[in-house]
């Protein structure tokens, strides 16, 4: 059978106030009700205490945008995947490409992961392409960052973690992949899973889509793109858009 389709928020640098954080988790809690999917929302770490609170009763869960790769101690600025638990947070997206682009490696990236699964957190590591190139050489970028993950973390751990195919030309540009584009790559990513484990694991990786996902796309490219459900940035700061990209989903 297969498992609910899991559309993720992420809110990046956004919205201006914590008053504004708090309106808008209301808004997306009312404009979601009686929706079936999996959902989640991630607000700047400053706002997840008081947008926590106000979708306590609600379906919705919360994700943070990164966690630390170390568990405590002298790291000024950073956050630790405790701290996130005891917040009661359930995902944590890791290497996004906009973090990636900051510097982030894909070593930081598995031991975030490691601090995620830890405490019980669920990873949604991105991976994508800056560009698509003619040769295909694309698929070798996606399958270096997936091979970081299988080299390390065992058939326990693969299944908890969730894959957000997210192509850097996508992101926030309004150039979505085509349905194509996004069948052929959830193809290629549980091709490269199946050449660790074995197909029914491979298969229980739930992966997603992100990059300029919008109301008017969302539909095809979750009936044929084959992922399962969404990464939405822009579209999750308006949560009439966000919701009817979660309809899309059923
Ligand atoms: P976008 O962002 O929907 O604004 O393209 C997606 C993301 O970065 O997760």
């Amino acid at each position: 059978m297969k498992k609910a389709p899991l559309i993720i928020g992420n809110w990046k640098l956004n919205p201006v106030s914590q008053k504004a954080a708090v309106t808008l988790a209301q808004a997306t809690i009312k404009a979601c009700r009686g929706t079936n999917a999996s959902i989640a929302i991630a607000p700047p770490f400053v706002y997840l205490s008081d947008v926590s609170k106000k979708i306590s009763r609600s379906k919705i869960l919360l994700a943070a945008q990164d966690v630390s790769t170390e568990p405590l101690g002298a790291f000024t600025g950073e956050i630790a995947a405790s701290q996130l638990r005891d917040l009661k947070i359930s995902y944590v997206i890791i290497g996004h490409s906009e973090r990636r682009a900051r510097g982030e490696t894909d070593s930081d990236v598995v031991q975030k992961v490691t601090q995620a699964l830890k405490n019980k957190l669920t990873p949604v590591v991105c991976v994508g392409e800056k560009e698509r190139d003619a040769k295909g050489d694309f698929y070798t970028t996606v399958a270096k960052q997936i091979k970081a993950l299988t080299a390390v973390f065992g058939t326990t751990d693969i299944k908890k973690i969730v894959i957000a195919y997210e192509p850097i030309w996508a992101i926030g540009t309004g150039k979505t992949a085509t349905v194509e584009d996004v069948k052929e790559m959830q193809l290629f990513i549980y091709s490269v899973l199946t050449k660790v484990f074995d197909r029914k694991v491979a298969n229980s990786v739930k992966l997603l889509y992100g990059g300029s996902v919008k109301p008017h796309n969302a539909k095809v490219l979750h009936a044929d793109g084959g992922m399962g459900g969404f990464l939405v940035g822009g579209a999750s700061l308006n949560a009439t858009d966000f919701a009817a990209i979660v309809k899309a989903t059923e």
